[in-house]
């Protein structure tokens, strides 16, 4: 029977059928056939990326599973796929005793060391002598030394039974309820020669863009977010509560085979070839080659491609690739002889604080920048740096005066990461925190729970700059030729004293400005022609709405139609944005209750500014909802919203709606008195959503 074949026979009898009615045996056989389909499904979905079923219809499967599980405690599987969720909270992690110790790796830092390296282990086989030096170099295997938290997977017969951190090499953490939540770890193994026990160790890591989601979304819900990709893995990693874990896009690749049971291929590239074919993530950076000279040009050119691949490594782990070679080579106390691990250059230097300054931003935000002693950084020379608030400074106790560590990571702000105390004189002065704003001398106020200071006055001439500059930049208006030089000059000869007189410049007011002729006056006044016609999303982000960056702006963009739809929108609605948390939604609603905002909007649009959504920009927004083309059914009395404001808020995350329930139907939401409806679901096997439910699935 094909899978959609089982899929199909397994709804119509679940639609039939009472599990309490059931026996044991029939339930565990019930249980099997859900768990194989809900597996086989999941694969296609997550590894394969070609679902043959609606999400819809894999949610009211796994919904079933969880019922009869539930119901069924004793017959329910440990690697069942309802497990990716998580399950109740451990008190503490069990500690585990690794088989093999975990080992770590000796370090090389340059060209010479790794040379070295490679020598040492000629030499230990006996190989160095130069007349044998041309035949049969043993080959190296290079692969990237992913910056995450070591895990040692135990699969027995094929399944995952134990996942275990490093810990301390010999004694780990029993992880493996969380990694269970893991999706691109398989729960069983496929394929030929699998061994009946093996040992496989790997990296546990965030993708970059991953990373920066999980931290927009704990930031949007005023959570702290992670300092690095890795903190953000080991954290997740670590949780008490594997359904947090399987809220956390982690990622996983296998780097090596621990101890195993049966005959396995004699190359190590070759066993993680294996891995891979029985379903285990390797690195596709991977490769071998036959010199070490070879070796390290690769490694150097990984150093310079780091930036751009789309996870964190800190180096090239290089390894003796025969296994019969690596076991002649043995360890050194706690690392092998046979591999080594390439760090590339520091990206963290020290060098002297000179003074704080602090700058003033477009929302008022006060930001504290280090201006330092001058000083390389992977190559780039670095004189200032972000010190993100006083509290930072204050906790880390930031002198001026102190040797400071400056971190630069690829194309990220260079920041301090704190002071060497050591190298104190006794010279260095604590920064005093400003009270006044040190433009235009108003109050400094910090709203509470947050870590930011904002200059209160609405007229500080250096927010109305800064935000002028915001307004008419690539992502917001895009006025070519409106950079920050003209945006000084703009305002201070009080041409443009609020946004909306940006759109009301005339020829006139711009050919005696200093530095303009008429041709640069032309072309200033067609940029703000053009910039009339930006679609919603630049003019959301232009507005410059604390916390409203351009990913946001374009959430709010994809599920309201105009600017004036978000400014009506309650604070209910707003957090059904993806991306928008409580902290982000009450920035947007506070903003909008503003009434010089609310003039600004009105005044922009008279100006014929664009308003409105354009076709285009709703549809970048609805490719990957959890409701994309999914067809919905709303009846009964909504608490929050009216049917139609329901309807709406559908067709703004990329759904359809229909008045009547059919087979063609993804789900019903159902508010009070449903009716007729709500039978016709429940006879058709429909999933019902809440209005609550309904609220959770779009946020
Ligand atoms: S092999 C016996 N390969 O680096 C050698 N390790 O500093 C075992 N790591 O704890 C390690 N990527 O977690 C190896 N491709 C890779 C790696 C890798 C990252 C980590 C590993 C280990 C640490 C050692």
């Amino acid at each position: 029977m094909t899978l959609v074949d089982r899929t199909r026979s397994l709804q119509k009898r679940l639609a039939q059928l009472d599990p309490a009615t059931l026996g044991r045996e029939e339930t565990r056989k019930l249980l099997a056939e859900l768990s194989d389909v809900l597996s086989q499904h999941g694969e296609r979905y997550y590894t394969l990326d070609d679902p043959i079923i609606s999400d819809g219809e894999y949610d009211a499967l796994m919904a079933r599973l969880r019922q009869i599980e539930d119901m069924n405690p004793v017959l329910a599987d440990p690697n069942s796929p309802a497990k990716r969720v998580g399950s109740a909270p451990l008190a503490a992690f069990d500690k585990v005793e690794h088989p093999e110790p975990l080992l770590s790796l000796a370090n090389a830092f340059s060209e010479e060391d790794i040379r070295a390296w490679y020598d040492r282990g000629l030499r230990n086989l006996g190989m160095l002598d130069p007349a044998t030096r041309e035949e049969a170099l043993p080959r190296l295997a290079l692969e990237p030394k992913i910056d995450g938290v070591a895990l040692a997977l135990t699969y027995d017969r094929g399944m995952l039974v134990r996942a275990a951190t490093r810990g301390n090499g010999r004694m780990g953490e029993d992880v493996t309820e969380n990694v269970r939540t893991i999706r691109c770890i398989p729960l069983s193994l496929s394929g030929r020669g699998i061994p009946s026990r093996m040992e496989v160790r790997g990296e546990v890591y965030f993708q970059r863009t991953a990373f920066r989601r999980l931290n927009a979304r704990l930031e949007g819900e005023g959570l702290k977010s992670f300092a690095n990709p890795r903190n953000a893995a080991a954290g997740s990693l670590r949780q008490l509560d594997s359904r947090v874990t399987a809220k956390r896009p982690l990622s996983f690749f296998a780097y090596a085979i621990g101890p195993a049971s049966d005959g396995l291929p004699p190359l190590h590239s070759e066993r993680l070839y294996q891995l891979e074919t029985w379903g285990l993530p390797i690195s596709p950076e991977n490769r071998c080659v036959d010199s070490v000279d070879e070796a390290i040009s690769v490694a150097v050119s990984w150093s310079a491609r780091r930036a751009s691949m789309d996870y964190e490594i800190d180096g090239v782990v290089i390894k003796f690739d025969d296994i019969a070679v690596q076991e002649q080579l043995g360890n050194v106390s706690n690392a092998p002889r046979w591999a080594i691990a390439y760090k590339f250059p520091a990206q963290e230097v020290t060098t002297t604080l000179r003074d704080i300054v602090v700058n003033v931003g477009r929302t008022g935000q006060i930001t504290p920048e280090a201006v330092l002693e001058p000083v390389q950084i992977g190559g780039v020379c670095v004189s200032q740096a972000t010190l993100h608030n006083s509290d930072y400074i204050l906790s880390r106790d930031i002198r001026i005066g102190d040797t400071v560590v400056v971190k630069r990571a690829g194309d990220v702000i260079p920041q301090v990461l704190g002071p060497v105390v050591s190298a104190r004189t006794g010279e260095e002065r604590p920064w005093v925190v400003p009270r006044e704003c040190p433009v235009c001398g108003a109050p400094l106020d910090r709203i509470e729970g947050e870590a930011d200071t904002y200059c209160v006055s609405a007229d500080c001439p250096e927010q109305f700059m800064r935000l002028l500059e915001h307004f008419a930049s690539r992502n917001a208006m895009d006025i070519e030729g409106l950079g920050s030089k003209l945006a000084v000059l703009l305002a201070r000869e009080q041409l443009v004293e609020r946004l909306d007189d940006l759109f009301r410049l005339q020829m006139d007011d711009l050919i005696h400005l200093e530095g303009f002729g008429e041709k640069k006056a032309h072309n200033l006044l067609e940029g703000i022609v053009k910039a009339r016609r930006r679609p919603l999303s630049n003019l959301v982000f232009a507005l410059g709405i604390r916390h409203v960056g351009k990913t946001t702006a374009e959430a709010l963009a994809g599920s309201f139609d105009s600017v004036d739809a978000v400014a009506a929108a309650s604070l209910d609605t707003l957090q059904t944005v993806d991306g928008v948390g409580t902290v982000v939604a009450q920035s947007v609603y506070d903003w909008f209750r503003v009434e010089e905002n609310r003039r600004l909007v009105r005044a922009l649009a008279s100006l014929g500014v664009n308003t409105s959504r354009q076709d285009d920009e709703a549809r970048i927004h609805q490719e990957e909802g959890p409701i994309t083309g999914k067809t919905l059914v709303v009846t009964g009395t909504l608490e929050t919203m009216t049917r139609e404001e329901a309807r709406k808020m559908i067709a703004a995350h990329g759904g359809k709606t229909a008045s009547s329930v059919s087979r063609n139907t993804d789900y019903l939401v159902a508010g009070a008195s449903p009716g007729s409806k709500m039978d016709k679901a429940v006879e058709l096997g429909v999933p019902v959503l809440s209005e609550r439910d309904l609220l959770n699935l779009l946020s």
